[in-house]
């Protein structure tokens, strides 16, 4: 904690921004995608300065801020992707702690996984997590609203605890996006916030948290992550599974063939 706010101290007179940071061979770091206006003004503290990358990537306090929960999620995710993974899978955003280096160790040989990050750091720091290059990995700086992969490039996507973090119009092209680039009978699997029952003491004591700290969280408990798919799309299937008495949610959906 005491670490934290000398971290913050020193930081905030700051301008946020991505500090250049040495670049991971295997990801190109394009000049011109700029790193979103919300994350820089509310997120930068917690996954753009170095420090706080530092300070949050360890598998214990990630664990923490999800009371808990983060390796039944991780795992909640995982098991929909199957055992090994087969095909082409894209995570959209990197994750604090162990989630894609678990992925890694799922995928079949000669099936591929994709990871995309709007914040060259991010990717720096799961390059390092990852040991390096590793065979059919790929590292990509992109971001969400606006991935390069052709339609149905992959047999499935996870979005893990980013749609919480982006205002309303952003959130809606990353779903979008998410789903467009699945391919038809493939599933875009989403986990993260839920609005909890009302007999859930987790209730009141993440409002006043996420009112403070995750402006746009509160999104994730009024509306379903389906109202924000756009009509466009074809849908075979919507699935939701609720965790810790609904303050968190998987969704997957299947694209129709
Ligand atoms: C997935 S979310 C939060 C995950 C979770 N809270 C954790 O423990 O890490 C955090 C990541 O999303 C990335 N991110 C935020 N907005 C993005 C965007 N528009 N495109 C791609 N990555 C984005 C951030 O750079 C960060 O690496």
């Amino acid at each position: 904690m005491k670490k934290l706010s000398a971290m913050a101290a020193s930081c905030a007179p700051v301008t946020p921004r991505v500090l250049p940071t040495p670049l991971v061979s295997a990801v190109r770091i394009s000049s011109d995608l700029a790193v979103p206006v919300y994350l820089q003004k509310t997120y930068w503290w917690a996954y753009l300065h170095p420090n706080g990358v530092r300070f949050f990537e360890r598998q214990w306090l990630v664990n923490c801020i999800l009371w808990g929960n983060f390796a039944r999620l991780r795992d909640a995710a995982l098991s929909e992707m199957g055992t090994p993974i087969t095909g082409n899978t894209l995570q959209v955003a990197c994750v604090y702690g162990d989630l894609t280096p678990k992925l890694v160790n799922r995928i079949a040989p000669g099936a591929k996984l994709h990871i995309v990050d709007v914040a060259p750091v991010q990717l720096n720091n799961l390059h390092r997590k990852l040991g390096g290059n590793r065979a059919n990995v790929y590292l990509h700086h992109q971001d969400s609203t606006h991935l390069t992969f052709s339609d149905g490039f992959f047999d499935q996507v996870l979005v893990f605890f980013l749609l919480h973090e982006q205002p309303a119009g952003v959130r809606e092209q990353t779903v979008a996006e998410a789903i467009r680039v699945v391919r038809p009978g493939g599933k875009a699997i989403f986990v993260d916030y839920h609005g909890p029952s009302k007999a859930n003491p987790f209730r009141y004591i993440m409002i006043p948290i996420l009112k403070t700290l995750e402006p746009f969280a509160m999104d994730t408990w009024d509306n379903e992550i389906s109202a924000w798919i756009p009509p466009e799309f074809n849908i075979q299937n919507i699935r939701k599974e609720t965790f810790f008495g609904g303050l968190y949610q998987k969704t997957v959906i299947t694209k129709a063939t």
